[in-house]
């Protein structure tokens, strides 16, 4: 009947249940007796949870930390400037090995979908042939989208449009862009058009890397929801960290949201990223550079959080764990109550699904059978915790186990055992 039990599991929405598995899909959940199944994982005390999802992430960059040298002053720009070398110098196998790596990291985090932009500013277009090959390698146990980026600007960089065009012929999913790295507001502005006019000619999605800059003037996104509105393209289009709303005119922003809104535009802020590159030419205060979080949310707008890079120009450190992504974007936008903290965790799971289109996500009837059991009892206790993934799920088949993170103490007096479990919810 079923080749694979998930037992007595504790879902996000607090259900107690069990899950069956056949053919890769999730046929039932319910109460189910063990001896229809090929294998049990008994999930019981444990959080059962579809599995994380990174809507923004540079996989052909990542795993380069220090090749060929590192950002010295931690900005975008000299990010930017190192992204170039590197270029320079890489090999197409070097790019798949890194990517590969990545992969296995995401397999063992539970991390199983990922949209991953694929820098298009290289005539030899060497990092889209390295990170298609991926999303193929991959896709038995990880869902890979691509986004066609112009790093350098869809017309700063001479031949960044035509390699674009190119890179969606070869079967990139999705149209991105960079409008803020233009070199006139106006250019931004005509790039978010032409770019867009390409999502709807070509029926893809639409992903802008959209004003990440500290700058308030920088609007890009009131020209992408626009368009998005005048070519059809509500609930396939995404902002991308949004950082300059963190230090635009209160009264701009009250005119700005409701058009994001009407727009079914996801915002994806990448909270790790942005508070690190943001503000750094502040003396004090010091802007922290994350995006207006729960003012969009109490709009409706799908907000998801995105990880953006590991190990890479712009970012030291990183695991492929969305729960440390949460986990920051709970801190910087200030999300602390239960409910709060509950839709951090959504962010990075249901949210993100939506924001980029994620087909047969969620743990119901029907569903691709891919889930993670984590070593906590709710969605907070995983976020305090970065809980264990003790069982991951891809696609029906188990793909990855990790030991319970408990301590043994040498202490008088006290237990052997240091478990760090502390349901918050009911104290
Ligand atoms: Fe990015």
């Amino acid at each position: 009947m079923f080749d694979l039990i998930v037992k007595g599991g504790t879902l996000p929405d607090g259900r107690v249940a069990d899950i069956g598995i056949a053919d890769g899909k999730i046929t039932a959940i319910d109460v189910l007796d063990d001896a229809t199944a090929g294998a049990v994982i008994d999930a019981s005390g444990d959080l059962v949870s579809p599995p994380f999802v990174d809507p923004h992430f540079h996989m052909d960059a990542t795993l380069s930390y220090g090749i060929p040298r590192i950002n010295a002053s931690g900005t975008l720009l000299e990010g930017i400037g190192l992204w170039g070398e590197l270029k320079q110098v890489m090999a197409q196998e070097e790019v798949v090995a890194r990517a590969m790596t990545y992969c296995d990291w995401a397999a063992s985090m539970g991390l199983l979908a990922i949209r991953s932009h694929v820098d298009t500013c290289d005539d030899r277009l060497l990092g889209v042939e390295a990170l298609l090959e991926v999303r193929d390698k991959v896709k038995d146990y990880i869902d890979v989208q691509l986004v066609a980026f112009p790093q350098d600007g869809f017309y700063r960089d001479p031949t960044a449009r035509e390699n674009t065009l190119r890179a969606l012929d070869l079967g990139v999913d999705v149209v991105g862009g960079i409008p803020h790295f233009e070199r006139t507001t106006a250019d931004g502005s005509a790039s978010v058009k032409e770019l867009c006019e390409i999502g709807a000619e070509r029926g893809l999605p639409v992903d802008m890397h959209c004003d990440e800059t500290d700058d308030p003037m920088s609007r890009h996104i009131e020209t992408l929801a626009y368009e998005t509105q005048r070519l059809g393209l509500q609930g396939r289009v995404v902002g991308s960290h949004l950082t300059s709303m963190h230090s635009m005119d209160n009264y701009y922003v009250s005119k700005l949201l409701p058009l994001i809104a009407e727009s079914e535009i996801s915002a994806l802020p990448n909270p790790l990223i942005n508070i690190v590159l943001q503000g750094r030419h502040d003396t004090f205060p010091k802007r922290r550079g994350l995006t207006r979080v729960k003012e969009m949310l109490a709009l409706g707008i799908n907000v998801g959080w995105g990880q953006d890079c590991v190990l890479d120009p712009w970012y030291s450190l990183g695991t492929a764990d969305m729960l440390d992504v949460a986990f920051m974007g709970l801190h910087v936008a200030q999300m602390t109550s239960p409910g709060e903290m509950r839709k951090c965790f959504d962010m990075v799971t249901f949210d993100n699904a939506k924001a980029i289109g994620l087909e047969g996500y969620g743990l119901h009837v029907g569903a691709t059978a891919s889930l993670v059991v984590l070593d906590a009892s709710d969605p907070i206790e995983a976020l305090r915790m970065r809980a264990s993934r003790l069982h991951v799920v891809a696609k029906g088949k188990v793909i990855s186990t990790t030991p319970r993170s408990d301590a043994t103490l040498s202490l008088d007096g006290r237990p052997n055992v240091a478990r760090r479990r502390h349901n918050v919810e009911s104290p």
